[in-house]
Formats: structure tokens, sequence, C-alpha cells
């Protein structure tokens, strides 16, 4: 039983590791926006595939932190009321729903505008002058959505560190307020060298 919780444990770590998808997502954006060029059909198309296919990668990702998570909570001591009985967990499973919520909003919502206003555009096609200002408001707030969801990603596992033992008020507020800081500068700048 003891290797079966040591796998689960490894799966929910290694899941929400790559849960990471919305900080690389900044610094496509942000490499992107560094070209310089307004739309560039090849550069444009490409940026969008890998944030358009992110997204399933991270709804499955998202889906097993939850199964390895609640399988941990029954094969575990913990039993499955802690779900609800310890508020680290309660909160953590909160946070996951509102990343699950933010992500769909994003795939379900904003990307296919994006998309069908990029329905037109062909390589061989000269793009609308005003193209570049259609997809605007649009990837302003996928990317707002991004830095959120970073942030949010970044407390959870602040949180994630302390179901068994809890961490001072101080440190907890610290650690989030930290990410709070490292998401606002993801969205700003392109992390050259990691943390700045
Ligand atoms: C985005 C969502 C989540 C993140 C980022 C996350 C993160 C973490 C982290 C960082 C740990 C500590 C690992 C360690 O001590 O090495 C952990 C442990 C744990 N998580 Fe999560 N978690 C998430 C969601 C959940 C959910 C939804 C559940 C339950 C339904 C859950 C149940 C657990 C349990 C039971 C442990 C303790 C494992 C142990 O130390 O034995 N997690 N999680």
């Amino acid at each position: 039983m003891a290797s079966a919780y040591a796998v689960l444990k490894f799966l929910h770590v290694l899941s929400f590791v790559f849960m990471a998808i919305p900080l690389f997502n900044l610094i496509v954006v942000n490499e992107r926006a560094l070209l310089g060029v307004p739309f560039q059909y090849h550069a444009d198309r490409y940026m969008e595939n890998i944030i358009r296919r992110g997204a399933t990668r991270c709804f499955v990702f998202q889906g097993t932190v939850l199964a390895t998570g609640v399988l941990m909570l029954v094969a575990g001591p913990l039993g499955i009321t802690a779900l609800w009985g310890n508020w680290v967990l309660l909160v953590k499973t909160v946070l996951l729903f509102t990343l699950v919520t933010l992500l769909s909003y994003v795939h379900l919502r904003l990307q296919p505008q994006i998309e069908s206003i990029l329905a037109s555009v062909t390589a061989d096609s000269t793009p609308a002058p005003d193209l570049a200002a259609r997809l605007k408001p649009y990837r302003v707030r996928r990317k707002r959505l991004a830095t959120v969801c970073l942030f949010l990603v970044i407390t959870t596992i602040v949180l994630g560190m302390q179901v068994y033992g809890r961490f001072s008020a101080g440190l907890t507020v610290t650690l989030i307020a930290f990410g709070a800081l490292f998401a606002w500068r993801a969205n700003r700048t392109l992390l050259r060298f990691g943390w700045v």
C-alpha cells in the first residue's frame, strides 16, 4: 500500500508541476510581443496553436491532480472526510475548481473568438489592417487570466505543503504575496533569469 501511495503522491506532485502552463504561455506571448511585428501569419498561428492545445493538456493535469488527491485521501491516513474537515484541503479543492472554471472560460469562450477572427487569414492572404486591433481585447483578457491562474497555482502549492503541518500565518501570507509578485512580473516581463 505504501508504494501505491508513493506513486499517487509522485503523480500528484508531477501533475501540478506541469500545471505551470500559464507561466510558459505568458513567456510565449511576451516573446511574440517582442517580435514587434503587428501580425505575422506563421508566428501568430504557431503561438495560438501552443496556447489552444495547451488548454487540453492543462485539463488533463488538473484532472490528474484531483484524482490523485482524492485517492491519497482514500488510501492514506486522512480519509475522504478530510476533504471538508481539513480547511487546507477544502481551499485547495476550491482553488482547483476555480482554475478549471477559468481555463474553461478561456478554452470555450475566448479562444473560439480569437480563432473566428483568425479563420479568414491564410499564409498567402494579406491580413486586414485592423486584424491585430480586433485580436487585442481577447488576447489581453486571456493574458490577464493566465496571470491569475499562475497566481492560483502558486497559492495552491503553498497550501498543498500544509496538508499535514501548518506554516505560520505570516509565512503563508509572505509566500502567497511572493506568488502574486512573481505572477505580475511574468505578465510584464520575459523573466529572462527565471525568477526575474
Ligand atoms: C492545483 C491543485 C493542487 C496543488 C497545486 C496541490 C499541491 C500539493 C502539494 C505541493 C502537496 C505537498 C506534497 C509534498 O508534501 O511533497 C500536496 C499534497 C497533498 N495534496 Fe494536493 N494539490 C492540489 C490539489 C489537491 C486536491 C484537490 C486534493 C484532494 C482532493 C489534494 C490532496 C492532497 C493530499 C492528501 C496531500 C498529502 C500528500 C502527503 O503528503 O501524503 N491536493 N498537494
